[in-house]
Parts: structure tokens; C-alpha cells; sequence
């Protein structure tokens, strides 16, 4: 099982647009590298490609990923797409895939609707670009020899759909992990995760590897940082650090490898120092755009 880790920043980048946060400005003068936004390419073998989750990155990231690029005069090497959430840096990368280009969607009854209301989607025509619709916890083919099955995930409807009591932690069709199965290796995708329950920690117990959702270091580092006003969980995502923090939880779970991604910018892991020093030291990995990741079968 191969990995390429697209896009490791979550929604705006790294540097994002209108941030002078001290890791944007670190990425503007050369001090960090910039980052592109969420997403991650699986395959078996290296032929055929499924991206998780379409960052408005994606065509700088299939520019900068050999791995992606066409073979001929129109081709590509991406045969399958998964949401696992309706936010914009999940979705937007569909608009780029147009150009009449057959590939197939996987997603839930949730992030079709999200399309459907959506008339810029359409964009895409159903006839070329197949949606396929996801129930939880079924698995599909993703691709020729690899499962795959998306599960709820505690979270929250896309920030555009919030209304003033959005609910948080609820877990439904909105919010989704995948899972990955191959040659006996279990691997999980989890962009976004408001609260480690104990199901979804018995799911991911003893996996090959978890991408985890890494977007904050502290809960409440955007209010810190005085680069927004809401807590990590409030957006739907804990927090790497303190009490219930992932780290926490998952150094328990018997992991092979875990590898933080969707890291916003404000998050001190991107840089040296003791932040990132405590996640290395736990043995967990900082994702990277570019980063590459190979998984020798188990069968
Ligand atoms: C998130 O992960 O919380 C979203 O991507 C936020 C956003 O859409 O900006
Ligand atoms: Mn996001
Ligand atoms: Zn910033």
C-alpha cells in the first residue's frame, strides 16, 4: 500500500492567504516550507490512484507528484475520489477535475446533497464522473484490489451549513473517516475528529497506520494566536495536546505508524521546538506535503 501525502495543511494552507501568524510569516521568508491543503493519494502498486478528499490544491499538488500525471494525451492515473466531509478544502479540488476527465466519486447521501445544491457542481457531468454512494460501514472497491468503507467520525456539518446551534461531536454522514484494507494491512484516514470515542478507538486499534486529524496543537490556539475566536473542538477538531488530546490516546492503541495531517497554521509542530519535539518523541510523525509512504503486505 502506497501513500503520498498531498496536501498536509488544513483548510488555507500554510501560508494561508491573510494570515500573519508567526508560521505564515515563517513560510513567507523561506524559514518553514509552505503547505498545501488536505489531502492524501493511496495505491496498490503505484498504477492507479484514489485521492482522499479534493483540496483546491489539487493542481499544484498533481503538478508536484509525478505519481499523478498523465500518460498520455488525456489521461490520468487518478481513478477514484473520496469526501469524508462537505468543508471547502475537501470539495473545491472537484471544480479542477473537470475537462470531461471519467473518474469515480465515492461519498455519503450527506456530501451528495452538499453537491447536488450546489449547481457550480455540475460542472462535473454524471454521465463522465460517477457518484457512488457510500453507506457506512459497507465496504466498496476503491480500487482494483483495495477495499475500502467510510465510517462517522464525531464532528459537525460543513462550516457554510452551521446554523447558530450547530451541533458538535455528532456523529453522522457529514463527518467521515475511511478505512483501507489490503494484502493485510489496515490503514485509516481520519481528516477530522472532534472526540476520540472509545468505538472509534477499538476501530483503529492495532492499525498498520492512522493519518490523523492534527489541525491544532492546543484547543484553544487560534484565540491565542489571535487568529480566530472559537476553540479546536468547537471547529470539530481535538486537539493534539492535554488531557483527552489524540496524542494521548492514540500512543495507546497499538499503532504501527501515525502521521498527523490537516495541520493548520498556527500549529507549533510545524516548527522546531518543544511542541514538535514532544509529538516526534512519541514516535508519531508531522505529515508533509510530498511525503511518501510505503507499506509492505502483511499476506
Ligand atoms: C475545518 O476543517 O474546520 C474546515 O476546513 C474549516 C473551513 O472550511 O475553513
Ligand atoms: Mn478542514
Ligand atoms: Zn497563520
Amino acid at each position: 500500500m502506497r501513500f503520498v501525502v498531498l496536501g498536509a495543511a488544513a483548510g488555507g494552507g500554510l501560508p494561508q492567504w491573510n494570515c500573519g501568524c508567526r508560521n505564515c510569516a515563517m513560510a513567507r521568508s523561506s524559514g518553514l516550507r509552505p503547505q498545501t491543503q488536505s489531502s492524501l493519494a493511496v495505491s496498490l502498486g503505484g498504477l492507479n490512484w484514489a485521492i482522499l478528499n479534493a483540496s483546491p490544491d489539487i493542481r499544484q499538488q498533481i503538478n508536484d507528484n509525478t505519481q499523478l500525471h498523465p500518460r498520455g494525451p488525456r489521461d490520468t492515473p487518478i481513478m477514484s475520489v473520496v469526501l469524508t466531509n462537505g468543508d471547502l478544502d475537501h470539495i473545491v479540488g472537484l471544480l479542477t477535475l473537470r475537462e470531461r476527465q471519467p473518474f469515480q466519486i465515492f461519498l455519503t447521501g450527506a456530501i451528495a446533497g452538499i453537491l447536488d445544491s450546489n449547481p457550480v457542481f455540475r460542472v462535473l457531468d454524471p454521465n463522465t464522473v460517477q457518484r457512488n454512494l457510500v453507506v457506512p460501514n459497507k465496504s466498496f472497491p476503491l480500487l482494483p484490489g483495495l477495499d475500502a468503507s467510510l465510517f462517522a467520525v464525531p464532528g459537525k456539518v460543513a462550516l457554510f451549513m452551521e446554523d447558530e446551534d450547530a451541533t458538535i461531536g455528532a456523529e453522522s454522514e457529514h463527518v467521515t473517516g475511511v478505512a483501507l484494507s489490503a494484502g493485510g494491512l489496515r490503514a485509516f484516514y481520519i481528516p477530522g475528529c472532534a472526540h476520540l470515542t472509545e468505538s472509534l478507538a477499538t476501530r483503529i486499534r492495532g492499525a498498520d497506520i492512522v493519518f490523523f486529524d492534527g489541525t491544532l496543537f492546543t484547543d484553544d490556539e487560534m484565540i491565542r494566536t489571535r487568529t480566530g475566536t472559537k476553540t479546536g473542538r468547537r471547529m470539530g477538531h481535538m486537539p493534539i495536546s492535554g488531557e483527552g488530546g489524540s496524542l494521548k490516546v492514540l500512543a495507546r492503541l497499538d499503532i504501527g505508524r501515525i502521521v498527523y495531517i490537516h495541520i493548520n497554521n498556527t500549529n507549533p509542530i510545524w516548527r522546531d521546538g518543544p511542541e514538535r519535539d514532544l509529538v516526534l518523541r512519541h514516535g508519531f510523525e508531522v505529515g508533509c506535503d510530498g511525503a511518501e509512504i510505503s507499506l509492505a503486505p502483511r499476506s
